[in-house]
């Protein structure tokens, strides 16, 4: 049986930083599932679907060909066979990704790809509802959070950082109307599992959260 670890939290907690460095201590592979939605809202945004439509992103969605690899240590997720990494993180393509993936439809897809991909693989994933639905086996479970100040004002650095114009207000209000949206819809809503154990880094370093994860999957 594979060994796997589930990390679930809002957007900005710090989930995918923490995970990719916890997958090289361990040595094991991790599975970005934001990354597969993604790009699923990519190809929505390519073909012109409107965010709120559900029946387009319901039929459009068994055209998208989702699949990941690994180049060089990193996740790559092929749309269509397409390499699509450089699309994925725009704020347009997240909010998008929050919008399409309510749908039903788009979840059974890429829940199928994410359960195969753990049985195979010793792994570390990360999403919304990986402790609750994908992998509700997985030896270790996290909910990883922080406030939605503490999240906004991270984004806020990591784009003035990049030389990028940007509005604190407006991204703590994308933070909040995306939380509401991933905590509130019907399919797999974003919670913290029975059995996950709650970090809260809004006061931690990442090297701290990284040594506590580590230590609960050593015991
Ligand atoms: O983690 P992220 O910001 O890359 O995720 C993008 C969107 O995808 C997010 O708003 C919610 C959705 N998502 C999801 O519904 N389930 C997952 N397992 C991962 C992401």
């Amino acid at each position: 049986m594979s060994f796997n670890i589930a990390i679930d939290g809002p957007a900005g907690a710090g989930k995918s930083t923490i995970a990719k460095a916890i997958a090289k201590k361990l040595q094991i592979i991790y599975v970005d599932t934001g990354a597969m939605y993604r790009a699923m809202a990519l190809f929505m945004i390519r073909e012109g679907v409107d965010a709120n439509d559900a029946a387009a992103i319901s039929d459009k969605c068994v055209e998208a060909d989702i699949t990941i690899g690994y180049e060089n240590g990193e996740q790559v997720v092929y749309l269509n066979g397409e390499n699509v990494n450089a699309y994925l993180r725009t704020e347009e393509v997240g909010n998008m990704a929050s919008a399409t993936s309510v749908q039903p439809a788009v979840r059974k897809k890429l829940v199928e790809l994410q359960q195969a991909l753990a049985a195979k693989n010793d792994c570390i994933m990360d999403g919304r509802d990986i402790g609750t639905c994908v992998l509700p086996d997985a030896q270790v479970k996290v909910y990883l959070t922080a406030s939605s100040e503490v999240r906004a004002k991270r984004r806020f650095d990591e784009l003035t950082a990049k030389g990028l114009e940007c509005d604190f207000d407006k991204i703590k209000a994308d933070i909040d109307e995306r939380d509401y949206r991933d905590m509130n819809r019907a399919h797999s809503p974003l919670k913290q599992a029975e059995d996950a154990v709650l970090v809260d880094s809004s006061y931690m370093t990442i090297d701290e959260v990284i040594e506590k994860i580590v230590g609960m999957c050593r015991k």
